[in-house]
């Protein structure tokens, strides 16, 4: 099985963990990504068995409308029973790096509201420690260097995401070199800094379920 294989394997046994709870009026939360384009192009052959989708990405929304999806304004909507996204890496403990995209500080906000975090990824994005893959943060135009500053204090090496505007009009610094041990103290550190929107470390909301692509097949980690 190669990568893409293993990605829409995993988004349909996605797919099969939230079937049987659909409901009619039933609006869920869907993620950004390449595994959530395979989820969300799963979830078009169910459409008619729940209400609608908040998206975390005007990509993702439009997706889900080229699909004939409603999709809703998170403010409009008072509950979320599940949050289907993909990730850049997971650790066991389900903390996760997200933001490869750039539609972190959105995926934060709808996985902040959803009930259940089902967390989907092919077997490459395991590890034992996070950091390996450059940590995204979203940051205010005008303190960009100023948060460059304050990150390198925190042992990392910020490279500006050259060419790209997040879809709040913000730009990304990926950091390299951060060997993550303590996950919720270092999204509640990097947090901390003036004109960070919000960084990719999802720790304080880890995943609840983190269902994994493999050769043997899907391995769910609660
Ligand atoms: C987007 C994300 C994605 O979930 C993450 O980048 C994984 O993407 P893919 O499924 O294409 O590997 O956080 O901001």
């Amino acid at each position: 099985m190669n990568q893409d294989e293993l990605k829409q394997a995993v988004a349909r046994a996605a797919l099969d963990h939230i079937l049987p709870h659909l409901e009619s009026d039933m609006i869920l939360g869907i993620g950004t990504g390449s595994t959530a384009n395979c989820f969300i192009d799963a979830l078009a052959e169910v459409k008619y068995r729940f209400d609608g989708a908040v998206a975390s990405s005007e990509a993702s929304a439009e997706r889900l409308k080229s699909h004939g999806i409603p999709v809703y304004d998170l403010n409009t909507v008072s509950e979320l029973r599940f949050y289907i996204d993909g990730a850049d890496e997971a650790n066991e403990h389900l903390h996760l790096i997200k933001g490869g995209g750039a539609a972190l500080t959105r995926e934060k906000i709808v996985a902040a509201v959803a009930k259940e975090f089902i967390c989907i990824a092919d077997e490459s994005k395991l590890v034992d420690v996070l950091g390996a893959f450059p940590l995204p943060v979203e940051v205010i135009p005008m303190a960009r260097s100023h948060v460059g500053r304050e990150l390198v204090k925190l042992g990392g090496d910020p490279v500006y995401r050259e060419g790209v505007v997040t879809d709040n009009g913000n730009i990304i610094l990926d950091v390299w070199n951060m060997n993550i041990l303590n996950p919720v103290e270092m999204e509640q550190a990097i947090n901390q800094i003036t004109g960070v929107v919000t960084n990719g470390l999802f720790a304080m909301r880890p995943a609840n379920a983190l269902l994994l692509g493999t050769v043997g097949g899907v391995k769910t980690l609660t």
